[in-house]
């Protein structure tokens, strides 16, 4: 704890010092959220980038979210404390993947989620996040063809919601891949009452939609809105959320329990926010291991040394920028 302590008051002092700001996506160790500036989803990152007048960005994230916080603001310095810190989604394409792709349909629009290099967004008409892809999809003209990558949960939950054909990209990312349906109704039974919250990058994000939408057309409420879809099945409800989303949807429910289907780093902060209230993972083992990279010595390292700096060759970064802008217009 002493030594956690010192840590911390010498990041505070070079974060003064130096003008930096750090910032933490949801997933990041409870003792890195705990120090940032600001800790949220990809979306509120990739804005609170845009908007800092810090002359230095400490991001606690991953490679790509770095990367999009260099392209926003390429006058800062963007720092990553470890850069392993990697993406096993974003690895799934790469830009010549990608241009293959394209010309097997010309003229179609390129969605791809925020989870991906600098070069495939160079090759990409919009970004979106999982808050905000519903909304990205909805305002593209329904006469477009749309191929949407690289995750194919996020990809069927976008299409279902939006009513429209795509191409999906058949990516995922590991960690929400391997929440499987067996995991939620094993945890439901457990916890019957609870509401059920799921990140749409989640392996059962496909048939829990399909369920409910199937019985919806029979005898549910199931509705859509920018923050999710939701459908009530006379216990808990089950809801499709963002990361910030769902920080948003505990805070102002009235139910006392939740099960959490994302990566374990968000019920730091969902049981930090709200203390009445219990907070069950859908899978303890669900980590990822890129996230829990950075620690406060990397934090601390990264500071002092001013490393590891991501830097996107200009070239790309104006390609890139285009779709990154289109994606912070649309609001969740
Ligand atoms: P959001 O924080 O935008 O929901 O994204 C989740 C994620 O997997 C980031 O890697
Ligand atoms: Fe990538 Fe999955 Fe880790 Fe998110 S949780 S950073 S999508 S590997």
């Amino acid at each position: 704890m002493v030594e956690q302590n010192k840590l911390t008051e010498e990041i505070n002092r070079l974060r003064n010092d130096k003008n930096a700001i750090i910032l933490a996506h949801n997933y990041q160790l409870p003792e890195v959220q705990d120090i940032a500036d600001y800790t949220g989803d990809s979306l509120g990152l990739s804005r609170t980038a845009a908007e800092t007048d810090a002359q230095i960005i400490v991001f606690c994230g991953v490679h790509f979210m770095a990367e999009t916080a260099s392209i926003i603001s390429p006058e800062k310095k963007v720092l990553i404390p470890d850069l392993g810190a990697g993406c096993s989604l974003s690895d799934t394409i790469d830009a010549r993947q990608l241009r293959d792709w394209k010309k097997e349909h010309p003229g179609a629009v390129v969605v791809s989620y925020v989870n991906t290099s600098a070069e495939v967004k160079a090759e990409s008409d919009y970004c979106c996040t999982s808050s905000n892809a519903v909304n990205v999809v909805d305002s593209i003209p329904r006469n477009k063809e749309i191929l949407f990558l690289p995750d194919m949960f996020l990809g069927a939950y976008t299409a279902k919601v939006t009513g429209r054909k795509m191409h999906i990209w058949q990516g995922e990312c590991h960690v929400h891949a391997g929440i499987r349906e067996q995991d939620i109704r094993d945890i439901r039974d457990t916890h019957p009452e609870a509401d059920m919250v799921i990140h749409p990058e989640c392996g059962c994000t496909t048939n829990f939609l399909y369920h409910s939408l199937e019985s919806s057309s029979h005898n549910g409420s199931a509705h859509t809105n920018g923050s999710g879809y939701s459908k009530t099945n006379g216990t808990g409800h089950i809801k499709f959320l963002s990361t910030g989303g769902m920080l948003k949807y505990a805070k102002e429910s009235e139910k006392k329990e939740f099960i959490i289907a994302t990566e374990t780093g968000m019920l730091h902060r969902l049981r930090k926010d709200n203390p009445g209230k219990t907070f069950y993972p859908a899978r303890e083992n669900a980590v990822c291991k890129y996230m829990k990279m950075i620690t406060l010595p990397k934090v601390l390292k990264s500071l002092q040394e001013e490393v590891f700096e991501v830097k996107v060759p200009a070239k790309t970064a104006l390609r890139a920028k285009k779709p990154i802008d289109r994606m912070l217009e649309i609001t969740a």
